[in-house]
């Protein structure tokens, strides 16, 4: 098992990047298969979750972590209240999205049932994992953790599963960054992927 790096992870992460995935989803699909690859506690696939559904467009998606603990936690889709409000008061989670996609129970928003529906979730390390084939693969914030010679073999096997042509890998600055200033370019990034329509999100060469 290949387990690296923070666990942090939140609602809408990157607010920057969702309206542009909004954008782009509208344009090319009517229902989409989203792969989250590294989900910790389900934010990142709720968020989908929550956006698909306001985009009025079908599909699901497909969540792993290599922790069990986090999958647990994201299935239970039960969030701690404070910490809800907390993203509330700093404007990373919107009231109207709490209102719409979660509701109270005691100590704990609830991921609404319409929403959880939506998302399967599995344990998955990405160092041997198979993806599932996909409209849109996520791996954001967990690509730069992994060993260079896993990067290329999943790299490897999202050539499979991101096949059709207006399928795209999702990363996160950071993934970028750290890489670059590591190796001067993300080596199996910039052998199998190119930047597409913004630079978190990539298109097979
Ligand atoms: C910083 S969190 C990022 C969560 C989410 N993708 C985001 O961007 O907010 C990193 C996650 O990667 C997971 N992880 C680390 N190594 C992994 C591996 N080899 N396979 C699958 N998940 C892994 C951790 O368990 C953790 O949940």
């Amino acid at each position: 098992m290949i387990a690296a790096g923070s666990d942090y992870t939140g609602w809408f992460r990157s607010p920057a990047m969702w309206p542009v995935l909004e954008g782009y989803i509208a344009r090319h699909f009517a229902s989409v298969t989203v792969w989250s690859g590294a989900c910790a506690t389900g934010e990142e696939a709720y968020s989908i979750a929550m956006m698909l559904t306001e985009l009025t467009v079908d599909g699901t998606v497909l969540a792993s972590d290599v922790s069990e603990h986090s999958v647990l936690h994201a299935l239970r889709g039960a969030y701690d209240a404070s910490l809800v409000e907390r993203d509330v008061a700093l404007g990373r989670l919107s009231r109207r999205r709490v209102s719409r996609w979660m509701y109270r129970d005691g100590d704990y928003y609830r991921v609404a049932p319409q929403i959880r529906e939506r998302v399967f979730y599995s344990v998955a390390d990405l160092g041997t994992v198979v993806p599932p084939v996909c409209d849109l693969a996520f791996v954001r914030n967990a690509w730069r953790h992994l060993p260079i010679d896993r990067q290329q073999h999943l790299a490897d096997e999202l050539r499979e599963a991101l096949a059709s042509p207006d399928a795209r890998l999702v990363i996160a600055g950071a993934d970028l960054f750290t890489a670059t200033l590591r190796d001067s370019t993300p080596p199996a990034l910039a052998q199998a992927f190119v930047e597409a329509e913004h630079p978190l999100i990539w298109k097979l060469r």
